[in-house]
């Protein structure tokens, strides 16, 4: 149901040489989506994952699989990350001169279409593409690595979106040092997923940690 609150772990944050069992882990654990993190090198700095990836952990859950690409040029990937069982591909609006074009490519291959915004990124850049999308990322660190401080600066963005979204069907997720003393500063402003890297995979104990942001907010 779109508003209510999904927890969404970012697997960047899991433990690679085990992805299949992290995956599962936060399944069984009680997260809403799974979100993972592709780095290109060049629109971020830093390398993650590719479609390959995606394929390769589609069968350890059922969960909407959040895919979250930092990548430029995004478009012709666009594909393989649906191909590979992707639910939902979120782009960034920084990330090529034709944003309504992207999403509309996302959307015509069956897939829930994102659109993310930089901490530097204003809120008014979606203001024509809203009925193209059925999720808003609010990055609230620079993205490119787990474990960031969280940007206090982004709670009045993440308002703001709210208001643009109004009754529109669109999740609000945030992304960027979420644990949980910032979970509730978001949610009130308005976000209903929250990325968890750090916070979650840093916990012995996955399913009471997901639990703990949940009460949180
Ligand atoms: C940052 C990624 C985030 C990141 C979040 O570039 O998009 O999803 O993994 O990690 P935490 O929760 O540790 O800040
Ligand atoms: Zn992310």
């Amino acid at each position: 149901m779109v508003n209510s609150l999904k927890i969404a772990p970012s697997i960047l944050s899991a433990d690679f040489a085990k992805l299949g069992e992290e995956v599962r882990a936060i399944d069984t654990g009680g997260c809403d989506y799974v979100h993972v993190d592709v780095m290109d090198g060049h629109f971020v700095p830093n390398l993650t994952i590719g479609p390959g990836v995606v394929a390769a952990i589609r069968p350890h859950t059922q969960k909407i699989l959040d895919v979250h690409l930092m990548i430029s040029p995004v478009d012709p990937y666009l594909e393989a990350f649906a191909k590979a069982g992707s639910d939902i591909i979120t782009v960034h609006a920084e990330a090529g001169p034709h944003l309504d074009r992207s999403l509309q490519a996302i959307r015509e291959l069956g897939k829930r279409a994102g659109v993310a915004l930089n901490p530097s990124t204003s809120e008014a850049t979606i203001q024509y593409v809203l009925d193209k999308v059925d999720l808003v990322l609010v990055m609230t660190v620079n993205p490119g690595f787990g474990g960031q401080k969280f940007l206090e600066s982004q709670v009045d963005k993440i308002r703001r979106v709210r208001q643009m979204i109004g009754d529109r069907p669109i999740d609000l997720e945030v992304d960027g040092g979420i644990d949980v003393n910032s979970a509730a500063t978001v949610v009130q402003a308005g976000a209903n997923v929250l990325v968890a890297g750090n916070a979650v995979f840093s916990a012995a104990d996955y399913t009471q940690r997901i639990k703990e942001i949940r009460a949180a907010c």
